[in-house]
């Protein structure tokens, strides 16, 4: 059966014009869905509009720049998309920053910790906020975050993406029952590790994974969750936090 059968036509992704949120995109707009990008800067939008998303050509794709931080410009942006996509079913929250990288804790700043929540959680909620009067219109509506690993584990000198990350995993669960009592919305998060993407490149300083001596995940494998996690086909999954880590995070320290 395909995974996402029946739906999701009417898609709005917050970091779709890169990484993770840009392969999402491109799997929703291969299944014939409508997609709506939230993205930070023009530039990035244009980019992706004028790249990657432009054999799409046929008004299925739209973006509109918003910082996921601000509360009023993300209200206008679910607004918009409503009448551009004609309705809203799927929420993927893709946008996310990685902060400051190397740091130990007496070195890191308020300010860029303060960030890191800003767009990491409450961007979340903003978009879960805004987009819920319009899902809550649907049948079969469904939210999907992406968090991380780093949600599970620990990643050194990342304390303040650790710990955006680990509160993703408890919003995904509050979420979950308040939005499917309430309104019939399941809520689910991904949990990559490594991904190569713009970020994971830019944080880690390589142009390539090639010889990476770790498995790493493609935006296309969470993109591929994602689509499942948003289809019927998983219609009982609700609150679930899906680690995509090729079963690290499962191994005991005993060295058997
Ligand atoms: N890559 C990994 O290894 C990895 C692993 C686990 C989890 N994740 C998570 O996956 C998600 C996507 O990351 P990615 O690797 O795909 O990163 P990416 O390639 O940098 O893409 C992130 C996108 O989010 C947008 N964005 C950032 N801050 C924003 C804001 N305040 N408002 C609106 N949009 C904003 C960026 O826009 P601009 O281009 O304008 O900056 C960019 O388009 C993040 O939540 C990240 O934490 C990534």
């Amino acid at each position: 059966m395909n995974p996402s059968q029946n739906k999701p036509q009417r898609v709005v992704i917050t970091g779709g014009a890169s990484g993770i949120g840009l392969a999402t995109a491109q799997a929703f707009l291969d299944e014939g869905a409508r997609v709506g990008i939230i993205s930070r800067s023009p530039q990035s939008l244009d980019k992706a509009l004028h790249g990657p998303l432009s054999q799409y050509q046929d008004g299925r794709c739209h973006g509109i720049v918003a910082d996921v931080a601000d509360e009023a410009a993300m209200a206008n942006a679910f607004k918009e998309f409503d009448t551009l996509l004609q309705g809203i079913d799927t929420v993927v929250a893709s946008a996310g920053i990685e902060g400051e990288m190397g740091n130990a804790v007496q070195d890191v700043t308020s300010k860029d910790f303060l960030r890191v929540l800003e767009v990491n959680v409450l961007g979340v909620f903003h978009a879960v906020k805004h987009a819920l009067p319009f899902l809550a219109e649907q049948q079969h509506a469904s939210i999907t975050i992406i968090g991380s690993d780093s949600g599970f584990v620990a990643v050194p000198g990342m304390l303040a993406y650790n710990a955006s990350k680990g509160a993703l995993v408890q919003l995904t669960r509050a979420l979950s029952f308040e939005l499917f009592e309430a309104h019939g919305i399941r809520v689910n998060s991904v949990c990559p590790s490594i991904v190569d993407t713009p970020m994971a490149r830019r944080g880690l300083g390589v142009e390539s994974f090639d010889d990476a001596e770790f498995p790493v995940n493609t935006p296309s494998d969470i993109a591929g969750t994602v689509l499942f996690l948003s289809g019927e086909g998983s219609r009982a999954i609700n609150g679930a936090n899906i680690l995509s880590d090729f079963g690290y995070s499962a191994r005991s320290s005993f060295p058997a």
